[in-house]
């Protein structure tokens, strides 16, 4: 993988993804978040020979936001052939009492966002493209489910069956699709989400197994949804 794009930058897994792949051979490194400051960490990061770090401040909920990011894309001369979904909205709330703006917030967040992101970028990605698809191991059918977590899990689960129809659809492209269902990482969402749990697994370790797979994992599998938690069955 040679220019890298991953959403989520600003914070928890996102921003210590893009500080692991400017050190471990990326070229360049392009992180998505709504704020405009770069954050210190992928600042302070020790950068690989020639890796480049771009940080493009945007909502990927607005479409104009991706239309405009992608132009940037072409005119800088980018020619993405990684792209993480990892940015994402955890909801915890009664059933009954998601109101329909948060439920469409959760779903644009986590699977149209990534679905328009994805339709968007793939006329500028080559053969041997990456996508990856952060989604969580409360969308995964037969798993463990936390109540409350009705509109996050949901959203999660689409993008999992999104990751498998596109590989089939892009195969032919050569292009792969995977996504890594997490289980609990000790980030701001979690701590926001659920105050006081502590979670077995920092950012930085998620992050360094996130890059991995990101850099080596199509090699291996395609339209697969892989289950990366120690804490549910
Ligand atoms: N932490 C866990 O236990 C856990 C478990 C399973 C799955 N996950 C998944 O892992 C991924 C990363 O989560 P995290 O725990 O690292 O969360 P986080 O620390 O809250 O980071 C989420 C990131 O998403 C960005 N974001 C949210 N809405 C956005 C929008 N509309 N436009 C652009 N960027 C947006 C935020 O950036 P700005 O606020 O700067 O825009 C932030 O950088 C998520 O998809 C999450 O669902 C996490």
């Amino acid at each position: 993988m040679a220019n890298i794009i991953v959403t989520g930058a600003g914070s928890g897994i996102g921003r210590e993804l893009c500080r692991y792949l400017l050190e471990s051979g990326a070229h360049t490194v392009t992180g998505i978040s709504r704020s405009r400051a770069v954050p210190a960490e992928i600042q302070a990061a020790v950068c690989a020979e020639g890796a480049v770090y771009h940080h493009y401040p945007m909502d990927i909920t607005r479409y104009s936001d991706i239309r405009a990011f992608r132009e940037w894309l072409v005119a800088s001369h980018i020619v993405p052939d990684g792209l993480v979904n990892n940015a994402g909205m955890m909801l915890r709330r009664p059933f009954e009492e998601i109101t329909p703006k948060e439920a469409e917030e959760v779903l644009q967040v986590n699977f149209l966002a990534p679905f328009m992101l994805i339709q968007d970028l793939l006329p500028l990605m080559p053969r041997g493209s990456h996508v990856v698809n952060i989604t969580s191991m409360g969308g995964v059918n037969g798993s463990v489910k936390f109540s409350g977590l009705s509109i996050y899990s949901a959203s999660k689960g689409a993008l999992s069956v999104l990751t498998e129809v596109l590989a089939e659809e892009l195969k032919e492209r050569d292009i792969r699709v995977n996504a890594l269902a997490l289980g609990a990482v000790q980030t701001p969402m979690l701590e926001k989400t659920f105050p006081g749990y502590q979670a077995p697994v920092l950012p930085r370790e998620m992050a360094k197994y996130t890059g991995d797979f990101v850099l080596t994992g199509h090699r291996f599998f395609n339209g697969k949804v892989l289950q990366v938690a120690v804490t549910t069955p």
